[in-house]
């Protein structure tokens, strides 16, 4: 995707670095970080300077190739993958990401090591853009189909960033939009806000007005009203976790969304790569929902009348908050699942039809 006209991936490995853009900058400054150290994967992944199911499981993996490049033996790379999958709960991709980077690795002797996890590093990254690029080409089907009954401008409204930001490239929920522009077909976006972080003001909208995709930021609390009075066409988000029952774990507020869509019979997509799919959690219940840190609520930063990066509190002092970064959305609110492979319907048949 393109930063000031200039192709970009999230993440890439050049002369024994990780590099990434940092996305806590965004959108006002553009800065490419140099991560070095398996701690600088974990901080990186701890304080969202990479965000995004897909994105933090190929941090995770590059993560585990500088823990080689430091130390060739074997238990600091098992402590090293421990870590790693401690710095995020919710999102599947990261365990999923260690798991088979380590399935590679161990017992592999010190020669060969850090030459076979570079390897698995660069081939999750590359499967991912792969199927991040299928799934725009399976969900422009849909933009296309309501594209062509209503012959205007497309509205589809996204929540958080499932964009090229939380992936390598293309991103996911993003994906069939920006397949859909390149094909001529006229989009705009929602952008939900996305509190407490902003991702989709700071991140999506960004990352949009970059591709040239008309977009509006909208509160979070918005939506529905839009909804009510048929300005969505369809909404696509992305998830950290999905079950095989079709229950889909996304950023907070989603499931709020999912039931505005279903209120106002709005289609409601969610976009996602196979290594996003949880194949053995059967309860919702029992999927990690990672709290944060409440000062991610209370306190906003942003640009300052002399264009300077300022924080500031906005709650009052003696307040308590509470910072629960995901919520679940039943599999009944999700009209289908856009996967590399195809659409599906959010069920455990569904998913099996796709995925043996
Ligand atoms: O807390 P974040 O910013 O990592 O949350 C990101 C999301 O919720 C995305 O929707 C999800 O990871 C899918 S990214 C393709």
């Amino acid at each position: 995707m393109n930063i000031g006209g200039k192709a970009y991936r999230t993440i890439w490995f050049e002369n024994n670095s990780v590099k990434i853009i940092d996305q806590t900058k965004l959108p006002h400054q553009f800065i490419i970080k140099d991560l070095l150290t398996v701690k600088d994967s974990i901080n990186a992944i701890k304080k969202m300077e990479v965000r995004g199911a897909p994105l933090i499981g190929v941090t995770a993996a590059y993560g585990l190739v500088l823990s080689i490049i430091e130390h060739k033996d074997q238990s600091f790379l098992k402590k090293s993958s421990e870590d790693l999958i401690a710095s995020r709960p919710t999102a599947i991709n990261l365990k999923w990401a260690v798991d088979r980077m380590m399935k590679k690795l161990l017992g592999v002797n010190s020669s060969e090591v850090l030459k076979i996890a570079l390897e698995e590093a660069k081939m999750i990254a590359e499967e991912d853009v792969e199927f991040c690029k299928n799934i725009g080409l399976n969900g422009l089907k849909i933009i296309e189909e309501i594209y062509n009954k209503k012959k205007n401008t497309v509205n589809i409204l996204t929540h958080c960033n499932a964009g090229w930001l939380a992936t390598i490239d293309w991103g996911t929920a993003t994906s069939p939009i920006y397949h859909a522009h390149k094909k001529g077909i006229k989009v705009h976006v929602w952008v939900d806000e996305t509190r407490p972080r902003n991702q989709g003001a700071n991140l999506t909208s960004y990352e949009l007005n970059e591709e040239g995709i008309p977009n509006t930021i909208i509160a979070d609390n918005t939506g529905g009203i839009l909804m009510q009075r048929g300005q969505v066409d369809m909404c696509i988000v992305g998830t950290d976790r999905t079950l095989f029952n079709g229950d889909v774990c996304n950023k907070i507020g989603t499931y709020l969304k999912a039931l505005a869509a279903k209120d106002n019979n709005v289609p409601f997509y969610v976009a996602l790569p196979s290594s996003t799919i949880d194949w053995s959690i059967k309860d919702s219940k029992d999927i990690p929902i990672e709290e944060r840190d409440s000062a991610e609520l209370s306190f906003v930063e942003g640009l300052d009348k002399d264009d300077k990066l300022q924080k500031v509190l906005i709650y009052p002092q003696k307040s308590k908050s509470l910072n629960l970064a995901f919520d679940i959305t039943p599999a009944k609110y999700v009209t289908g699942l856009i996967t590399e492979k195809g659409i599906c319907e959010a069920s455990k048949n569904g998913l099996k039809k796709l995925f043996k």
